[in-house]
């Protein structure tokens, strides 16, 4: 069993993570648009990766007997032409995400949700490594610079990315 509370809030954090999947997906486009196809394919595997956060959550309200309910959201706005701005703007999006996890894991444990604290649990791992990832990723484009050699290798190492993350198993 889920509260109402509980419930509404976790149905808003799946608009949260398809509209994440949205934003990766336009940055993917726009990525490829300025020739960076390795790390247009990182941003399309992270798309595709917010989309099972999503299903995720709409499994467990399920599960736990919950009402899910799919809303829709704003167009993603991408800030940065190019591409160290893109990957600055998509950690800027993460760490919003990982104040809503943390606002969720707050209200599970007022209400002494054990069950939804274990299912949280996975999120808040989840956005260390998300952070992590997306930090490691602007360090090397910082040290690049606009080195030729090193964006055309660190693309080549982006586009290496498949199903999972760097480190994520999800
Ligand atoms: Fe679903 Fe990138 O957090």
């Amino acid at each position: 069993m889920i509260s109402k509370h509980l419930n509404e809030e976790l149905n808003q954090q799946i608009t949260y993570e398809f509209y994440s999947s949205h934003l990766y997906l336009a940055m993917s486009a726009k990525l490829a648009s300025i020739d960076f196809i390795g790390a247009a394919t990182w941003m399309r595997t992270q798309a595709e990766e917010e989309r099972v956060h999503a299903l995720k959550i709409v499994d467990y309200i399920l599960e736990t007997g919950g009402e899910v309910n799919i809303t829709g959201f704003e167009d993603p706005d991408i800030k940065a032409d190019n591409i160290l701005g893109i990957f600055e703007q998509g950690l800027e999006h993460e760490k919003f995400v990982t104040d809503r996890i943390n606002f969720l894991m707050g209200l599970a444990t007022e209400e002494k949700n054990y069950a939804a604290i274990n299912f949280l649990n996975w999120f808040v791992n989840e956005q260390v490594e998300e952070e992590s990832n997306a930090e490691t990723i602007i360090r090397s484009l910082k040290l690049i610079g606009n080195d030729g050699n090193g964006l055309y290798q660190i693309d080549k190492e982006l586009g290496a990315r498949t199903t999972v993350g760097i480190t994520s198993q999800t």
